[in-house]
């Protein structure tokens, strides 16, 4: 098969469209043959060799998340047969014309949406999900702040916590980018590099946070927090060495915490797919939520598409397709 190829660390060009090895499937696997991958951050970091792959995942081909049909089933495979179309959430190899996976982290595609679609959808999907409703416990009628609202997460994170009845803050680097998370069902943006969100948010105060910058966002995160509120942390990329006045968090009796998914073992994420497709799901079914597409390239386009990535103009996922 052909596959995206990290040849080495290194910028955009690093990624060559290439000859690799066609997974072997056994036990629960199927092997899909990929349709669309969805990009995420985390794959940039690793084709910088900042994110390694977990233990026994391929670390050269990128792609935490694919659509495709299954054209193998391993021998206990029991929820889904060859032709089957699916979405998968990976751990790495995705950007490939084939790629292996136990059945556990795939969904069946909801009928409206097209292959590219559905490739944008299990890495930030199953991340909002866990970290926002399941770890964050955001209940309707409560406020939530989503830092970085363009992102892909925030894209998803928008949307699910808009059509279950909470009120959602953003924070977001331009106008337009804020603008576009208001049209996604954000009531307020906050930009982030003309003002300051602890001082347009300490009076009303937030129940939920998910941030993913860490460094002094730590302290201006708890001070906004409500009486039980919870900071969520996906990633720090300002840093993760942070001062915490843990009185604050006593005496509002909040809770810190967060999670990385790709490293979870397999059953978490089997029970999180089943989770998904429960609360989720019926929300695309129903037109509340869909995905967004900035732009889409083939896959030997690949080193075009990170350099896109980079240069952090675009609003909505970047999908990789046939
Ligand atoms: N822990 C996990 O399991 C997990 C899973 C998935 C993703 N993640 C993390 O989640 C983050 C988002 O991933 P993604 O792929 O959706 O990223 P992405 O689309 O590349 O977006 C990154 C976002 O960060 C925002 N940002 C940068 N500096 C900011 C600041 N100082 N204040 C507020 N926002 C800021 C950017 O906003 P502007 O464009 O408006 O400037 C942009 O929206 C990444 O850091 C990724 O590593 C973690």
């Amino acid at each position: 098969m052909k596959a995206v190829v990290i040849t080495k660390y290194g910028d955009p060009e690093v990624l060559q469209w290439q000859e690799a090895p066609t997974p072997q499937i056994s036990g629960d696997q199927v092997l899909i043959e990929v349709q669309a991958a969805g990009l995420n951050r985390s794959d940039a970091f690793q084709r910088e060799g900042n994110y390694p792959a977990p233990n026994g995942v391929a670390a050269e081909i990128p792609g935490l998340e694919v659509s495709g049909i299954i054209v193998e089933c391993g021998p206990d495979v029991v929820d889904f047969k060859v032709g089957d179309k699916v979405c998968a959430l990976l751990a790495g190899g995705g950007y490939a014309e084939y790629v292996s996976v136990r059945e556990g982290q795939c969904l069946p595609i909801p009928a409206s949406l097209s292959f590219t679609e559905a490739a944008s959808l299990p890495e930030t999907v199953f991340t909002v999900w866990s970290n926002v409703f399941q770890r964050g416990n955001l209940q309707p009628g409560e406020t939530v702040l989503f830092h970085g609202g363009n992102s892909g997460i925030g894209i998803t994170g928008i949307q699910i916590a808009h059509a279950l009845g909470s009120k959602v803050i953003v924070t977001a680097g331009t106008e337009e980018k804020g603008q576009k998370c208001i049209e996604l069902g954000a009531d307020v943006f906050i930009n982030y590099k003309t003002q300051d969100f602890e001082k347009e948010l300490q009076d009303e105060g937030v129940d939920v946070i998910l941030d993913m910058i860490g460094g002094d966002y730590l302290s201006k995160n708890i001070n906004i927090l409500k009486p039980e509120g919870r900071l969520i942390h996906i990633n720090a990329v300002d840093g993760s060495h942070v001062d915490l006045d843990i009185w604050k968090v006593m005496l509002k009796r909040l809770t810190v915490s967060g999670s990385t998914l790709r490293s979870r073992e397999y059953e978490f994420k089997k029970y999180l797919a089943k989770e998904v497709q429960k609360n989720v799901w019926p929300l695309i079914e129903s037109g509340k939520f869909k995905p967004v597409i900035f732009k889409t390239f083939p896959f030997s386009e690949a080193a075009e598409a990170h350099r896109l990535l980079e240069k952090n103009t675009h609003a909505g996922k970047i999908i990789l397709v046939k």
